[in-house]
């Protein structure tokens, strides 16, 4: 199977790119799914499906023809499927502190209820070979980094905090709850979160497999969403995914001769020349500004061939290159993580338990170090040529 994310600044295009790609591969004879990450969906929207209709209904795979499905991850729904344990603890704590019950239920809606939702989807349809290909149609650029940094951000919960805060709340759970105002969760809350991880386990391996997960970029001809696609590259490799395209939609076409256009054209260009010197050598596409909104089967067709031709395949694996490996070299040990646009001041760097964290910015990154490498130290780093290098050392 693989699996396709389109992630992107808000607005550049990129349910419009996924549901193209969605058709395209069906076209060639894949089974396909579109599934929307976005809580604000507009994958039906693309489609034009009208709402009153479809409404509820793509809350699960929806057909589009025999081959291509889409699926728009409904909260609600999933809350009821997989939540309701840890929402009601949620909401019932929320209800000693005076919020009324609507109140209470729309803000249990713990952030990054909605992408674990849709991981789990993933795992589940790969376990039954439903789909060939799952196009996410992401939510802009911070929610898609929570999405994918998920798994190993759970897993880390999992490992140091889960086992100890289930073991204390065991202690002092009957006590606590005569003197505190807050009930405590019950031993089911705790089961219920063990059951929802054991439903995403094996995620973060297929994330990490070049061959199977595939990141597209998309952003627009203009400075400040190319910075922002340059952000997204650099926590996109932190998470350990592969980036193999970058996609620009909306470049006037060369048709435009218009004088009022005349200063977009020359930025244009200007920014189009740094995009593909910055990117290589993974794939830059272009799509041009059309004259219409992209709505509807007949113009998300237009895109699509304007995007693959009639032949090219969106699913084939161009980049094989995992972000990060771990090496022996000259009797050390390394770990190289491809950084590109990161820069020396921001990348900081310890040791933790057997983990090495790498901090990016603001982003944070976890990553096991294998058996042999765990007992080590780190002794130098180096950001040289787009590649953090780690040299680990016996002290
Ligand atoms: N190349 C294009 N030419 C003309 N219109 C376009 C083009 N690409 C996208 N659009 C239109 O721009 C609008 C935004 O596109 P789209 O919804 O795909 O962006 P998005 O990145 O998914 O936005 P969001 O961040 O809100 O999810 C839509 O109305 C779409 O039809
Ligand atoms: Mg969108």
């Amino acid at each position: 199977m693989r699996i396709l994310l389109f992630s992107g600044k808000g607005g550049v295009g990129k349910t419009s790119l996924a549901a193209a790609t969605g058709l395209q591969l069906s076209r060639l004879g894949y089974r396909t799914l579109v599934m929307s990450v976005d809580p604000a969906h507009s994958l039906a929207d693309a489609f034009d499906l009208e709402t009153e209709l479809f409404h509820g209904k793509t809350g699960d795979p929806y057909p589009i023809d025999e081959r291509l499905a889409i699926h728009e991850v409904n909260i609600q729904k999933e809350i009821k499927r997989h939540w309701r344990e840890i929402s009601s603890y949620v909401i019932s704590v929320l209800r000693t502190t005076g919020i009324n019950d609507v109140e209470a239920e729309e803000l249990a809606i713990l952030p990054g209820m909605e992408e674990l939702s849709a991981m789990m989807y993933v795992n589940q349809f790969r376990r039954e070979g439903r789909y060939d290909i799952i196009v996410l149609d992401c939510a802009p650029t911070a929610e898609s980094m929570r999405f994918v940094s998920m798994p190993t951000t759970l897993e880390w919960y999992m490992k140091h905090i889960f086992p100890f805060q289930r073991g204390i709340l065991k202690a002092v759970r009957p006590l606590a709850n005569r003197v505190s105002p807050v009930e405590l969760p019950t031993d089911s809350y705790f089961a219920n979160i063990q059951d929802l991880f054991g439903k995403l386990d094996g995620i973060g391996e297929l994330l990490e497999d070049p061959r199977v997960t595939s990141v597209r970029l998309v952003t627009n001809p203009e400075r400040m969403v190319l910075r922002e696609t340059q952000r997204a590259f650099v926590y996109f490799s932190l998470h350990g995914l592969t980036v193999d395209g970058v996609i620009v939609n909306r470049l006037l076409p060369g048709s435009v001769t218009d004088a009022y256009f005349q200063e977009w054209r020359a930025s244009q260009a200007k920014i189009m020349d740094e995009i593909e010197a910055y990117f290589a050598p993974v794939a830059v596409k272009r799509v041009p500004l059309f004259t219409h909104e992209v709505l509807g089967r007949e113009r998300l067709d237009e895109l699509s061939r304007s995007l693959y031709g009639e032949q090219e395949d969106p699913a084939a694996v161009t980049r094989t290159e995992a972000p990060y490996s771990f090496n022996k070299v000259d009797g050390h040990y390394e770990v190289k993580l491809l950084l590109p646009f990161a820069v020396k001041g921001e990348v900081g760097l310890f040791k933790k338990g057997d983990e090495l964290v790498v901090e990016v910015g603001t982003l944070r990154r976890h990553i096991g170090l294998p058996t042999s490498m765990a007992g080590l130290t780190p002794s130098r780093a180096k950001l040289d040529n787009r590649v953090l290098t780690v040299e680990l050392r016996e002290v």
